[in-house]
């Protein structure tokens, strides 16, 4: 197959208000504060259904989630964006995600990985996702993914991701072994710059910088978390492309990216919501880019 079309989506969001008196032992009484307060009237997961038609009718082959399926980690939000996944591949669309901040939310989340219970490991060139932070995986004759699940709990005010010392000696090797040849498509659910406060970004991303700067093969760095859409063609800085899908489930500014990966150029055409009727997405930005 030599055309490959992906959809990006993330941030979904997936809620449900937790009464346990337990959260209070964790930090999820933060999130279901949040939950109650702004973010109830500012995400709807509702939006997100009619993307499976969607998906289904303009023949996606892949879905990659970059992360913060949930809100706080619960069963049952994981459940709830599980279900809204498996409508997809049950139309034989296949589905990669990696988890966000809020899929590792309190500590107990984290340390039984329970983002993993619901959602399958990638494993790939002798390493699982789950286990050791990273995986690549082929997708087909000319594009390779690489999966980082940089996310951990963190304490009540910061929502931090870290690329740690081990990402980075895992990473190396993992690139080394990939044919220059093939071009690779890396997912994280941080973003690779740092304009939030400090409190929200990822730990070492100039480690990571670094390294994507000895391999020029890596054309695009899709990821999530500022709930912002954004394209950044930063080849010129020796970086790769930089896709932000913003948060799709978001009911004023959801947004996401529709790739078409061939084996010398892609395209990439970013979708909203702003100013279409509820269900409905709209096309608003496209770009080529040639890789020869
Ligand atoms: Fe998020
Ligand atoms: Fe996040």
């Amino acid at each position: 197959m030599d055309k490959l079309r992906v959809a990006h989506i993330s941030d979904l969001h997936f809620a449900k208000v937790s009464f346990s008196p337990l959260q209070f032992f964790s930090k999820r009484w933060i999130g279901n504060l949040n939950l109650i307060v702004s973010r109830k009237h500012a995400l709807a997961p509702q939006r997100l259904l009619p993307l499976v038609s969607l998906f289904h009718e303009i023949k996606v082959d892949l879905v990659v989630v970059t992360g913060d399926l949930s809100t706080t980690s619960l069963n049952k939000e994981f459940l709830k964006a599980k279900e809204f996944l498996d409508q997809m591949q049950s139309l034989q669309i296949k589905v990669i995600s990696i988890p966000g901040n809020h899929d590792h939310y309190t500590q107990g989340a984290w340390k039984k990985k329970r983002f993993y219970d619901y959602f399958p490991d990638i494993q790939g060139n002798d390493l699982s996702l789950r286990n050791d932070g990273l995986a690549a995986i082929d997708l087909n004759a000319s594009w390779t993914m690489i999966a980082l699940d940089t996310a951990l709990a963190t304490s009540l005010t910061s929502s931090r991701g870290s690329f740690t010392q081990s990402h980075e000696d895992k990473l190396l090797k993992v690139l080394r072994r990939i044919p220059t040849s093939k071009n690779i498509l890396m997912i994280n659910h941080f973003p690779l710059f740092q304009h939030e406060r400090n409190s929200k970004t990822l730990e070492r991303a100039p480690a990571l910088k670094a390294l994507l700067r000895q391999f020029p093969n890596v054309r695009f760095y899709l990821h999530g978390h500022t709930h912002k859409h954004c394209v950044a063609d930063l080849r010129s800085n020796g970086l790769p492309i930089i896709l932000d899908s913003g948060s799709t489930a978001d009911l004023q500014r959801g947004s996401w990216n529709l790739l078409d990966l061939m084996p010398h150029h892609a395209k990439v055409q970013a979708f909203c919501n702003h100013g279409t009727p509820q269900s409905t997405w709209r096309p608003f930005r496209q770009l080529t880019w040639s890789f020869l």
